[in-house]
């Protein structure tokens, strides 16, 4: 199936009538403008205790709208002036919130009202996949191997879908487990896409969001700005070793094998990937799968960019009884020395045009290794 990608601009206009009047909310799914005091009554005046995340744009505060319905509200701290223009920042979200799939958030629409912008989302209780999931063995022991499967093969689908059936299509350029937001039934949504697009200059898009998620980032990203669909694949692998595993992406109190990549890839040439699959599961899991689904992850972070899958391929080997037997599986690439990257700020993004961002080694080694 394959979807037009159009603005609905014009109902972002026609919304914005209605809320003049706060009482004349109307939640029919259509992208909605949303005033100052409206987000600061839904959100108890940005209440501390209403907070439910910090990210690189800035914090997001949990709100109840007049219908009843609870939003996510992210509040852009990115300088207004790195920002597009207003009319060309709701064009843009206005075609963002068009895209729908039930392993995407959505965006339900925004606020600009002088230096203020905002981002609505529908609410995700469950929060991130890094928050339910990550970090404690009791956390992750909450996740069977049944759900960690649905998980991964959902965002998958997330994923495909922006890279496949939207057209034009979307790179996501920042899939990690802080951007997997599970709704009350653990159903993963990919939160974030088309987000390099509100700003200005792109190459600040990445210095600000892309740099606390290196063990992420595809290599050819790192080292020279080159995004493509099959960044977000390797991206994607990292995150799958990780569901599977419940390792850190990377562990920064290593010496050696410090990049969960790494890690795998040893035990795959010893044949011994089965003792990667995280102990929380008691060995409760079909160990064929297991492999399986490791394997998949492998082949997503393989180095040469295009020996890694599509996400649609991703998606049918996943799902269906592939035999992963005699695959064969390439290297993978990861970004091994921190310290020789060296990724100039902004004034090299004028040369690479399409995220051309070039970290110095001064940001790589301050921002959170952990996971
Ligand atoms: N729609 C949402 N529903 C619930 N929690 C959310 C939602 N969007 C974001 N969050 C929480 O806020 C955090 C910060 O989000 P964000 O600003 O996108 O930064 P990041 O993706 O780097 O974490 C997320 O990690 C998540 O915990
Ligand atoms: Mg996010």
């Amino acid at each position: 199936m394959k979807i037009p990608f159009f603005t609905c601009f014009s109902s972002a206009t026609k919304e914005h009538k209605n809320n003049d009047n706060p009482e004349g909310e109307i939640n029919d799914g259509s992208f909605r403008l949303f005033t100052y005091n409206q987000l600061k009554l839904a959100t108890r005046n940005f209440h501390s205790s209403e907070k439910v995340g910090e990210g690189g744009f800035g914090s997001v505060y949990k709100g109840r709208l007049l219908d009843g319905s609870f939003v996510a509200v992210k509040v852009l701290s990115v300088e207004v002036e790195s920002m597009r223009g207003e009319r060309e920042f709701v064009a843009e979200l206005a075609t963002l919130a068009n895209i729908k799939h039930q392993n995407l958030v959505s965006l339900k629409g925004c606020c600009v009202e002088g230096f203020h912008r905002y981002l609505v989302y529908d609410y995700m209780e469950n929060n991130s996949l890094y928050k339910a999931f990550l970090g404690s063995e009791e956390r992750r022991m909450r996740f069977s191997w049944q759900t960690r499967k649905e998980v991964s093969i959902g965002v998958a689908r997330g994923l495909d879908f922006l890279h496949e059936d939207l057209k034009p299509h979307i790179v996501h350029r920042d899939i990690k487990a802080k951007n997997i937001l599970l709704d009350r039934n653990f159903t993963p949504k990919v939160s974030d896409f088309g987000l390099a697009k509100l700003l200005r200059d792109e190459a600040s898009y990445i210095s600000t969001r892309v740099a606390g998620t290196l063990g992420y980032l595809a290599p050819e990203y790192a080292n020279s700005g080159q995004v493509s669909r099959k960044s977000d694949v390797y991206s994607f692998g990292v995150l799958l070793l990780q569901i599977v595993s419940g390792l850190a992406v990377v562990d920064a109190y290593q010496d050696f094998e410090r990049f969960i990549v790494e890690k795998v890839w040893i035990a795959y040439q010893s044949n011994d990937l089965l003792k990667l699959v995280d102990p929380m599961l008691n060995k409760n899991f079909p160990d064929e799968e297991a492999i399986k689904f490791l394997k998949v992850g492998l082949l997503c972070v393989q180095e040469t960019v295009k020996l890694r899958p599509r996400m649609s391929e991703v998606v049918e080997k996943l799902t269906n009884n592939v035999d992963m037997k005699d695959v064969h599986i390439s290297k993978p690439g990861f970004v091994a020395d921190l310290g020789k990257i060296r990724i100039k700020k902004q004034n090299s993004s004028h040369e690479r045009s399409s995220a051309g961002a070039t970290f110095t080694s001064s940001i790589w080694s301050s921002f959170n290794l952990a996971r």
